[in-house]
C-alpha cells in the first residue's frame, strides 16, 4: 500500500516537466502566425475583450499570454507549484494576471464569477472528469463560455502513424528531441493506463459528458487554424508532429439563468472539421 494517488503522480510528473516544458514543440505559442491563430480561437469562442477569464492548469503561462493580449483579466490556476513558478515569473508584473495554486477539478472559486472558463491539455489528464465539468459550470456566469483545446493523445491517426514513422528515420540522422513530449516515457505511460481517458479522449466521448454537467450550444471549431499557423515556422520534424494526433476544441455555453439546462439543449451538429 502506498499513500500516494494518481493526482500525486500527475502532479510530480508535470512539475519534473517545468523547466524544459517550454522547450517541446507545440507548448510555446511564439508571437506571429500562431500566436494569432490562437488569439483568433480564443475570440471566436468567447467574444471581445475585456472578460473574466479563469484559465485552468495554466501550466507554463503559454495560453495566460494568449489571453492576456486579447486584454482579458485572467486568473490563471495550476496544482503544481513548478509550473506556476514559470508562469509567474513569465507574467511578474502584470496586473490584470493572477495565479493561483489550486486542483482545476475543485477549484474553490466563488460561484459565477467568470464569463469563460478556457484550458488547454488539461481534460485528457483529469481524475474525475464529471465532477470537473459540474465544478466550470458552477464558477461561469449565466451565459458564461467553456473552452477546452485538447487531443487524442493515445494514438496516432492513421497519418499521424506514417508522421511518426517518417520522424523516427529523420532522428535517425539527426538524434533524438530529449524535449519534446515524454508520450513514450514510462511514467507517461503509466499514468496513462490510469486516467479516465486511457481509451482516448475524443469528440464524441466528451460532447455528452459536457452536456450532462448542464452547458448547452456544445461545439466543434476547427482546430485547423492553429495546426496549419504551427506548421508555417516549423522544421520539417515539427511539421510532421503536427499531424501525429487529432486534437480538437470544443465550445460550450451555461444557458442563461430561466433556460434549461441539459442535454437536450444541445442541439447541435455533428461535429466537423475536428482534426488537423
Ligand atoms: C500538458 S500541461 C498543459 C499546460 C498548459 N495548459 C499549456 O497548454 O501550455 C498540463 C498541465 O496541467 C496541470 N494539471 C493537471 N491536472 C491538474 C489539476 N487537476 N489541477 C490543476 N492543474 C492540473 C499540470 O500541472 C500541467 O501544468
Amino acid at each position: 500500500m502506498r499513500n500516494y494517488d494518481l493526482k500525486e503522480d500527475i502532479r510530480e510528473y508535470w512539475s519534473r516537466r517545468s523547466a524544459t516544458f517550454d522547450l517541446a514543440f507545440g507548448h510555446r505559442i511564439p508571437p506571429g502566425p500562431e500566436l494569432d491563430a490562437w488569439a483568433a480561437a480564443v475570440r471566436e469562442a468567447i467574444g471581445p475583450a475585456p472578460q473574466k477569464v479563469l484559465e485552468l492548469a495554466c501550466g507554463t503561462g503559454e495560453v495566460t499570454n494568449v489571453l492576456l493580449s486579447l486584454g482579458h483579466e485572467v486568473t490563471a490556476l495550476d496544482f503544481s507549484e513548478a509550473m506556476l513558478g514559470v508562469a509567474r515569473a513569465k507574467h511578474d508584473g502584470n496586473t490584470r494576471a493572477r495565479f493561483i495554486l489550486a486542483d482545476a477539478e475543485r477549484t474553490m472559486e466563488p460561484d459565477q464569477t467568470y464569463d469563460a472558463v478556457i484550458c488547454r491539455h488539461l481534460v485528457w489528464t483529469l481524475t474525475e472528469p464529471e465532477q470537473a465539468f459540474a465544478d466550470w459550470f458552477r464558477v461561469l456566469k449565466p451565459g458564461g463560455k467553456l473552452l477546452v483545446f485538447d487531443g487524442d493523445w493515445t494514438k496516432p491517426t492513421p497519418i499521424g502513424r506514417i508522421a511518426s514513422l517518417a520522424v523516427r528515420v529523420i532522428e535517425r540522422f539527426i538524434g533524438h528531441d530529449p524535449y519534446y513530449d515524454g508520450a513514450m516515457s514510462e511514467r507517461h505511460a503509466n499514468i496513462m493506463t490510469r486516467l479516465p481517458f486511457s481509451g482516448g479522449l475524443t469528440p464524441e466521448g466528451l460532447k455528452p459528458l459536457v452536456a450532462a454537467a448542464g452547458f448547452a450550444e456544445v461545439r466543434f471549431p476547427s482546430h485547423r487554424p492553429i495546426a496549419v499557423a504551427q506548421r508555417r515556422n516549423a522544421d520539417l520534424r515539427n511539421r510532421l508532429r503536427t499531424r501525429f494526433y487529432r486534437r480538437f476544441v470544443l465550445t460550450a455555453s451555461r444557458p442563461e439563468d430561466g433556460a434549461t439546462a441539459g442535454p437536450h439543449l444541445n442541439t447541435l451538429p455533428q461535429p466537423e472539421g475536428i482534426s488537423s
